[in-house]
């Protein structure tokens, strides 16, 4: 098992980040898309609503954390270099979509954070009451609110591009972008 990533290749450790923050990520866009719309008009409704809430904000909390420390992993790793038969172009373009995915990461959560602190609800990650990023102030609260969507949506489509590009690398180009991030690919260098 290898931990590091090499030139050519990733390592466990960069493998366990990409394959379990992409589930906690899908949980998180399902689970905030199917809760926000949920009534809460009897206090049974209420109850199991703002429970998800708890657990959606939870989740996003770990999210913000485990992208830092992804970002440091990132820093202190070889990145494995693209196939030589892509153009610069091409490879900027990788470069570019794949630090979007990071700023979204990072915004995502935050925007999730700051949303509920400036519309005066508390955050708990899991169980433990984080402090609120600002004071109560609606328009603010709004503001986030529609932030949190938009990159919610921005989030869908750079992984739909991410995940069409994985596979033209590898029906098209058939090169090994796709498999060299795969949970079972041993390769080392
Ligand atoms: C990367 C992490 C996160 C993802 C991918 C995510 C995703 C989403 C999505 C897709 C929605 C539904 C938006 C809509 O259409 O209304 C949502 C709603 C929500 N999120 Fe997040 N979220 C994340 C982190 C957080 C965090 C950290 C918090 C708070 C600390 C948070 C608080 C909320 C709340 C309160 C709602 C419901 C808003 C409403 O009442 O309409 N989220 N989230």
């Amino acid at each position: 098992m290898v931990v590091k990533n090499t030139e050519t290749s990733y390592g466990v450790v960069a493998k366990v980040f990409h394959w379990g923050m992409f589930l906690i990520l899908f949980g998180l866009v399902v689970v905030g898309l199917y809760m926000s719309d949920l009534p809460a008009d009897t206090p049974e409704q209420m109850g199991y609503k703002f429970g998800l809430y708890d657990q959606h904000k939870s989740f996003g909390i770990l999210i913000l954390g485990l992208v830092v420390f992804r970002l440091v992993w990132r820093m202190i790793n070889p990145v494995p270099k693209m196939p030589d038969t892509m153009s610069r172009l091409e490879g900027l373009s990788a470069h570019a979509m794949h630090m979007l995915l990071y700023v979204i990461m990072l915004a995502q959560p935050l925007f999730g954070w700051l949303m509920s602190s400036f519309g005066g609800y508390p955050v708990k990650f899991f169980g433990i009451g984080l402090p609120a990023l600002a004071g109560k102030d609606k328009a603010m609260g709004d503001f986030f609110h529609e932030a949190h969507e938009i990159t919610a949506l921005l989030l869908i489509v750079a992984f739909a591009v991410h995940v069409g590009a994985a596979l033209f690398h590898h029906f098209v180009r058939k090169d090994d972008v796709m498999t060299r991030m795969s949970p079972h690919s041993k390769k080392l260098d």
